[in-house]
């Protein structure tokens, strides 16, 4: 599946200050709760609605409503659990799960250390929440984990991707519709996302 780059002039305004090296800990987790509600509105387009019956202060009258229960939203550990915030304002019931995953200094290869999802979760719709995709390895590995638990349906939300991760990861998952706000110009010789914004979790956790 093609990936999905979400577009809006508030959208590119976010960040361009997520992206600046002056932006501090508490703004920058501000932007990223920000930029996800617009990533996760653009992800429940297609939530299937069921039909209620709700009063107003006037009359009774039909209205559409979504099973907040039939999602699962899974930050991969540290960065992505900056996003669940963003989710939560506009899902509040929304289930959470979570994947631990580090990449490795050398390598950049993903190591596993947590993984914690809600019972039921093979009959559940799992967005996993991840604000940077940079070789993919991780994402990857957090799809191959939730399959192999039997999930049907991922959808994957990144901030930044870059254009290898996203190659390969689209091929290697083209069943997985992946969302994101910016698709930059490339890695660099560490594996970083360039222009990028630097190392998500340091500046979600305020780490360096
Ligand atoms: C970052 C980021 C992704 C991963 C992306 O996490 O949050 O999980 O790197 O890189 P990849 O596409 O090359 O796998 P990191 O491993 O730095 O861990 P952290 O969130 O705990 O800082
Ligand atoms: N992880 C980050 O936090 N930033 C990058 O640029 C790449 C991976």
């Amino acid at each position: 599946m093609e990936p999905i780059k979400v577009s809006h002039p508030l959208l590119e305004h976010k960040l361009a200050i997520l992206r600046d090296k002056k932006t501090g800990t508490k703004e920058f987790r501000e932007l990223i709760s920000e930029i996800t509600l617009f990533l996760c509105y653009e992800a429940m387009k297609d939530a299937k609605t069921h039909e209620v019956e709700v009063e107003t202060p006037l009359v009774k009258t039909k209205a559409l409503m979504i099973d907040e229960n039939n999602y699962v939203f899974a930050p991969i550990i540290r960065a992505g659990t900056g996003m669940i915030d963003g989710i939560v304002k506009m899902i509040p019931n929304a289930k959470i799960g979570h994947i631990g995953l580090y990449r490795d200094e050398e390598t950049a290869t993903p190591v596993r250390y947590y993984y914690k999802m809600p019972a039921g979760i093979e009959n559940k719709e799992v967005i996993i929440i991840d604000p940077m995709l940079a070789t993919g390895g991780s994402g990857m590995d957090a799809i191959t984990l939730l399959k192999e638990d039997g999930v049907k349906k991922i959808k994957f939300l990144s901030i930044i991707a870059a254009p290898e991760g996203l190659k390969k990861l689209t091929e290697a998952h083209p069943d997985v519709q992946v969302y994101c706000a910016a698709i930059d110009e490339r890695l660099n010789e560490v594996h970083y996302i360039v222009p990028g914004l630097g190392d998500a979790g340091d500046r979600i956790f305020g780490t360096k």
